[in-house]
């Protein structure tokens, strides 16, 4: 047996032969962390294909990784930066005649997945014969593209429904869903698994030996699985695929839409064209503004909050035991995070049925993580102890304050239990809203005294909003994030102040609802008028679901920090509570009326307006409830509470559900355009009040040609 090696011109793909089998092995290791679709990867393939194609006696090629991953897809700086359409058509062109001459290439070629392989990465594969995946968690495939505001565009849309068939494709291109291998195993998307790279290697040579002059199944007339193009079936399942995603997105993303809309109108299509028709919607998509914005916040300010850029670092942070005040809703959620990422955790409450909940609560989260296995749900379980005595407390590294949003409360807990804490321990308090500088008044050592705001419920909400007031030191704040990043948060840091960042814009939206409400709206047309502009939840259904009880405290809180809250539809709240009992979801009524249909907006609504508003429907409404948010987001800004632009965008979109459409509030305004968009909140300050008068900021951007971020 002998084995040639050599590699590509640029050094970027190993490439062996095996004279013994006739196999010849590409292993892809591109310049940095992993492979990726750029501009030296037609070089390298390109190179790679025509080695293996000039090996005598060559009988089939395995395509494999030097990385960790298969290939992660697209480089996404240069879809970020790629406005001309020529270029990416001709680019998109490019690489589907790289990926038909290897399917088309005569010999079998199988891709060896020991890593994910990822949106353009698994087009890859869908371009190979086979995929043979390593039978481990950390590999995934998909095609996410939808995630970013794009599609699939190197012939994913194509290739996936006639491998798999018309459902299962698009269930997971609409929805950008990537799967564990066993699970694409059963689904089809890869063909068999390897326990190890060895073994992998085997069936990859097999598999070759076994099928001579393998074809692609488009390539040979093959019917494909499921119903077939053009029949009532296939018709009835598009038309529920795009009724479903109308659903979720009412017609915000045209990302999934075009993806549908590619694969229906390509399957009708000979390959070749389809593949034609897939890249022009991809390129449309991927030169529009949205598809620039949603990159930016949810790719580029996502990973940079997720790798805390800018932040302070500690190598050890010492934290072993966590302290939880406070078994509620909030402090359950936080102990068993806590558990889970590997912490002792004391749970401490005044009432033991509040301590008998939290339990349930835990014992629940638990089961439902099935990959634990029994073993690992109990140890997780057993790292909480749940107690009502102070000083089992003792030796805490961290203590977060959970209680009661309650001023004295917090103040009278703070004094009982800070003595406890380790020496030099970090204070936490997961106040939605009360300055922390106030609540640090009482504090023994102010500057390890901080705020981790959780969202609920704090095991799916991935955000944090960390709090630091001008005494916070570095040291806590670096010590607070490792424990966020051990509980694996999203991060985002700002100042301190009364609701800080996401609570101002997330109580100007929902009060906004109320106040639309009280002006005579529609009810019906605020609710769809959010949607339509992508918020994630309309306003009416989310204060109801964060209960318009709290609403009512928080106007209480807020006049004693001095805001303006004289408006009708802060009247409307209270008269609502107070008057009506209507509290909420939890108590059965609210804006809505909760049946055993489900919900039903109040009728009763009409009756508390103040008259018929003067300018109403989708567009006025929606442009209404994004720029209060977007003006709230631009005075945290001015203000310095907001201390980066991206953390505005991550907080807003992650923390509030701000329309992940536009990229997040400020990203609206530079998309607006900083003049109109001024001009417009002048306006609407003329017609529906000053909380619409935009700060001096935005005048002196729109003056000077400012945005909040660079224009690609
Ligand atoms: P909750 O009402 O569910 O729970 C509060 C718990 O504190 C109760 O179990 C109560 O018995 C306990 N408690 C009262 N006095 C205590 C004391 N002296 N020592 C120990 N425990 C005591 O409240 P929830 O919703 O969990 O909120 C707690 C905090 O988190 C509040 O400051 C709230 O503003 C904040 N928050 C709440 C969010 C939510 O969605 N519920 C979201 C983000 C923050």
């Amino acid at each position: 047996m002998t084995i040639t090696n050599e590699t590509t011109s640029n050094g970027m793909a190993a490439l062996a032969f095996d004279d013994a089998t006739g196999v010849a092995t590409i292993t892809l290791k591109m310049e940095g962390r992993a492979n990726k679709i750029n501009d030296d990867f037609g070089a390298t393939m390109q190179g790679a294909w025509a080695w293996a194609k000039a090996r005598p006696n060559l009988r089939g090629v395995i395509l494999a990784s030097g990385h960790k991953d298969f290939c992660v897809g697209a480089d996404i700086d240069r879809l970020y930066r790629e406005r001309d359409a020529a270029t990416m058509m001709a680019r998109l062109r490019e690489l589907n005649g790289l990926f038909r001459a290897i399917e088309t290439g005569g010999v079998p070629v199988v891709a060896a997945l020991t890593g994910s392989a990822l949106g353009g990465g698994y087009e890859l594969a869908l371009a190979c014969h086979r995929r043979i995946a390593l039978d481990e968690a950390r590999v995934q495939v998909g095609l996410p593209e939808v995630s970013l505001g794009v599609m699939p565009g190197a012939g994913g849309t194509q290739r996936l429904p006639r491998m798999v068939g018309i459902q299962t494709a698009l269930e997971h291109i609409a929805q950008g869903l990537m799967v564990r291998a066993p699970k694409a195993v059963k689904n089809g998307m890869v063909d068999e698994l390897a326990a190890t790279p060895e073994e992998l290697h085997a069936k990859a040579v097999a598999w070759i030996h076994a099928n001579k002059g393998a074809k692609q199944p488009w390539d040979r007339n093959a019917p494909i699985p499921g119903p077939q193009p053009g029949s009532a079936e296939a018709r009835q399942i598009i038309m529920a695929a795009c009724a479903m995603l109308r659903k979720k997105t009412s017609g915000v993303f045209p990302g999934p839409e075009l993806a549908i809309s590619s694969v229906q109108e390509g399957l009708t299509l000979q390959f070749d064209r389809a593949l034609e028709v897939e890249s022009r919607y991809f390129t449309r998509l991927a030169t529009s503004d949205q598809a620039k914005d949603m990159i930016r916040t949810l790719w580029y300010h996502r990973t940079s909050a997720e790798k805390h850029e800018g932040l302070p670092k500690i190598e050890d942070p010492r934290i072993a035991k966590v302290g939880i005040l406070g078994a509620g809703m909030m402090g359950a959620g936080l102990a068993f995070v806590s558990a889970q990422a590997g912490y002792q955790v004391v749970l401490k409450d005044v009432k033991d049925e509040q301590l008998a909940k939290a339990r349930a609560h835990c014992e629940e989260q638990a089961k439902a993580a099935k990959h634990l296995g029994a073993d690992g749900q109990k140890q997780i379980l057993d790292r909480i102890r749940y107690t009502i005595a102070i000083d089992d407390l003792d030796g805490c590294d961290l203590i977060i304050e959970a209680v009661y949003e309650n001023l004295e409360l917090k103040h009278m807990v703070t004094k009982e239990a800070e003595p406890k804490l380790a020496k030099g321990g970090v204070w936490a308090s997961n106040t939605s809203a009360i300055p922390i500088g106030d609540l640090a008044t009482v504090s023994l050592a102010a500057q390890n005294f901080i705020g981790l705001h959780f969202f609920s419920p704090v095991e799916k909400m991935q955000l944090v909003e960390v709090i630091t007031t001008a005494q916070t030191s570095d040291e806590t704040l670096a010590r607070a994030l490792a424990y966020t990043r051990a509980i694996k948060k999203l991060p985002i840091v700002v100042g301190d102040g009364y609701g800080f960042y996401t609570t101002r814009v997330f109580s100007a939206y929902i009060l906004e609802g109320a106040q639309l409400v009280a002006e005579g709206h529609d009810p019906v047309v605020i609710e769809w008028a959010a949607k339509k502009f992508g918020m994630v939840v309309p306003p009416l259904q989310v204060f109801d679901e964060v209960t318009l009880t709290l609403g009512v405290k928080g106007f209480k809180q807020g006049r004693h920090y001095g805001k303006s809250l004289d408006l009708p539809g802060v009247a409307l709240v209270e008269t609502m509570v107070e008057a009506h009992g209507r509290a909420g979801k939890a108590a059965g009524k609210g804006f809505y009326e909760y049946g055993a249909e489900g919900r039903t907006l109040w009728p009763g609504l009409a009756a508390l307006t103040t008259g018929k508003p003067e300018h109403t429907g989708v567009e006025v409404i929606g442009r209404r409830l994004l720029t209060l948010q977007a003006l709230e987001a631009a005075r945290c800004v001015a203000e310095g509470i907001v201390k980066t632009p991206r953390d505005a965008e991550v907080g807003a979109i992650f923390g509030v559900g701000f329309a992940p459409n536009t990229g997040g509030p400020l990203s609206y305004i530079d998309r607006r355009g900083l003049v109109a968009f001024v001009a417009e909140c002048d306006s609407f300050a003329k017609t529906c009040g000053a909380r619409y008068a935009p700060p001096q900021l935005l005048r002196d951007m729109a003056a000077q040609g400012k945005t909040f971020f660079e224009k690609v």
